[in-house]
């Protein structure tokens, strides 16, 4: 027991000598790359060109994603990530290679120093889930990893929860999942996701106009119409733009006129599934949490939490005081940089996950901080 101890507390000493720690927000929709001394050095889209044949690297990010729907023959753009987990593992290892190599982080630092990569994962993500997301860190140049629930991650960068004992309440809504948190500065008292968030607001958008106007829009369209029509509450007046996509069946272009009235039907089903996630998340509360969450009210972080008057539907849902995060999109990865200056925070939020039967107690552990 004794020795167990004393090999944990070398292996904790060499690490704060040796290690390099890079926070990762490995996200659905975007990536971002944090670290100690640079703050934010990448954000990207998650999205990766590859050539189609032979499978070569052509670019990721911003680049691969200006390529989305119109690629030129040889290449397939991807996104490998899904529901905030990896779904394509080895395209996923790629891109973030790829992304460490641009931000001019490699797996040995300049002083010699070995990377400890800090990440996010959503509530829900399965264990094997969880693994692919760390072999993946792993196979792009970390030593050692530290994996961080995306809620708490995200509590924590849009300070709320540091240094304070109430309990509060953070929604992250980014593009494939929701994360809803209940914490305070000593830890997770209660934590959910589910996988609906941005996207499925999009596929809302392209779905309408292929039922109702025949029309097909690429995913690039429907997220600027969202960022331009959508609202969570019901419109009083009437915004109108202009759509041009492809008619279906045929192959002529045509312009319709989409209002916001109409895209806000359309999503109501997906912010409903939010709502009622929250709800049951409020409803398990212990009442001296229920009452520091009444005195605080509820934060929101992820790109998700910009949809035009979320923040008032929710407050008017719950009653409830409800505000958006300054930078919403950069919480989780911020949050994540946060906890990795504080070893004794690190140890106290990371995810820690048990054995699986399979691989015994002696299991290699590859460095891997749980
Ligand atoms: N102004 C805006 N209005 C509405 N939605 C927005 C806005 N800006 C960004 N978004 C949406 O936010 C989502 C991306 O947010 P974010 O980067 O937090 O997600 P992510 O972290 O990649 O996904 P996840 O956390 O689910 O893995 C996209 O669906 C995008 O359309
Ligand atoms: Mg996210």
């Amino acid at each position: 027991m004794l020795r167990e101890r004393f090999k944990h507390y070398v292996a904790k000493m060499f690490r704060r000598v040796f290690a390099e720690r890079i926070a990762v927000d490995l996200g659905t929709v975007n990536t971002l790359i944090y670290t100690e001394k640079r703050g934010i050095v990448l954000n990207e889209p998650s999205t990766i060109a590859v050539n189609k044949y032979t499978g070569q690297l052509i670019t990721v990010g911003h680049e691969a994603l200006n390529m989305l729907g119109r690629e030129p023959i040889d290449t397939i753009v991807h996104r490998p990530m899904r529901d905030g987990t990896i779904a394509d593992f080895d395209l996923a290892e790629k891109m973030l290679h790829e992304f460490f190599r641009r931000a001019n982080i490699g797996s040995i630092s300049k002083k010699g120093k070995l990377l400890h990569i800090v990440t996010a994962t959503p509530s829900m993500s399965t264990s094997v889930e969880r693994r692919a997301l760390k072999a993946a860190v792993r196979g792009a140049g970390a030593r050692w990893i530290s994996m961080i629930e995306e809620g708490l991650a995200a509590a924590v960068g849009a300070e709320a929860i540091l240094g304070n004992a109430n309990a509060h309440m953070v929604v992250d809504i980014g593009g494939g999942t929701t994360n809803i948190i209940i914490a305070s500065a000593s830890g997770i008292i209660k934590s959910s996701s589910i996988p609906v968030a941005g996207n499925e607001l999009n596929q809302a958008i392209i779905e309408l106009l292929s039922r109702k106007y025949r029309l097909e829009i690429g995913e690039q369209a429907a997220e600027s119409i969202k960022m331009k029509l959508a609202t969570a509450l019901e419109p009083i007046s009437k915004e109108e733009m202009g759509i041009i996509g492809k008619s279906v069946p045929g192959h002529s272009v045509k312009e319709v006129f989409l209002t916001s009235i109409e895209v806000f039907q359309a999503i109501e089903k997906f912010l409903q599934a939010i709502i009622n996630e929250i709800r049951t998340v409020l409803e398990q509360t212990a009442p001296n949490v229920a009452v520091d969450i009444y005195n605080y009210g509820i934060v929101l972080t992820g790109g998700g939490a910009l949809v035009r008057n979320l923040d008032k539907r929710l407050s008017q849902e719950f009653t409830l005081p409800v505000h958006v995060a300054e930078r919403p999109l950069e919480a989780v990865v911020k949050g994540a940089g946060k906890l990795m200056a504080y070893d004794n925070l690190l140890e106290q939020y990371k995810i820690r996950e048990e054995t699986l039967e399979w691989e015994g107690a002696n299991a290699p552990s590859y460095g891997v901080v749980n």
